[in-house]
């Protein structure tokens, strides 16, 4: 046993894994499962989240998605994104890739595709090209798709008894655009995403994205 874990950190190469998925997907149970399962294994994992993950994305994030500011102009909104993306990448996840650390984020560019591209109708290429700024070419080992039937994802919400923010506060034919973007990203590069229904028990779920990530991280 012990071996095994000296092996995973002699080995160990930096990685970024991501999770997506409409609101009330479950992402954050599975990123906490597969973190604790990814360190259990010697890893050094970091979690995070976005928009956020430094104190100026987790400030862009408070201005963003406040109802206050509501409607707010689907340009300003992607900039808004893309700049907190911007700081997230250059001074959290790259140099935690760069020290060989697994980081797990919660949400990255393509909720941007499909929220800002997408929903918003700004376009999905238009919002990926406005991103290559702020990735300069960064591209996730692993994106983990949980796809939640719209209606679902509305209870799970309220059953937790959730106040809504303002992408939550959208209608429902704006979460279904949603989820169908996300499923067609994943549909054109099938070797960079794994696609789980959600409505699976939590643990059936935790286990197929392990075994998917034994492969990428080996
Ligand atoms: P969050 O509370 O993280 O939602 P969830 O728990 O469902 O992940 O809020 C993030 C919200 O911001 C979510 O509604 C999606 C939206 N969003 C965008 O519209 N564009 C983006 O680029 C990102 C990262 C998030």
């Amino acid at each position: 046993m012990l071996g095994t874990v000296e092996r995973v950190n002699e080995t160990a190469r930096g990685a970024l894994i991501v999770f997506e998925g409409g609101d009330g997907a479950g992402k954050s149970t599975q990123v906490q499962a597969v973190a604790r399962a990814l360190e259990f294994q010697g890893r050094t994992v970091k979690r995070t989240r976005e928009p956020g993950g430094t104190p100026l994305a987790e400030s862009v994030r408070g201005l963003v998605l406040d109802p206050a500011h509501a409607p707010v102009d689907a340009d300003t909104e992607a900039l808004l994104f893309a700049s907190a993306r911007a700081d997230h990448v250059n001074r959290f996840i790259r140099p935690a890739i760069e020290r060989g650390e697994v980081v797990i984020s919660d949400r990255f560019v393509d909720s941007s595709v499909a929220y800002q591209g997408a929903a918003r109708g700004l376009g999905l290429e238009h919002v990926q090209e406005l991103n290559e700024w702020a990735l300069r070419g960064l591209t996730p080992d692993l994106t983990v798709l949980l796809d939640v039937d719209t209606s679902v994802a509305e209870s799970r919400r309220t059953d937790r008894g959730l106040a809504a923010d303002r992408m939550e506060g959208e209608d429902r034919d704006f979460h279904t655009v949603v989820n169908q973007a996300f499923r067609d990203l994943a549909a054109a590069a099938p070797e960079r995403y794994l696609v789980l229904a959600a409505d699976q028990p939590i643990e059936v779920v935790t286990d197929k994205i392990l075994d998917r990530l034994a492969e990428v991280l080996s």
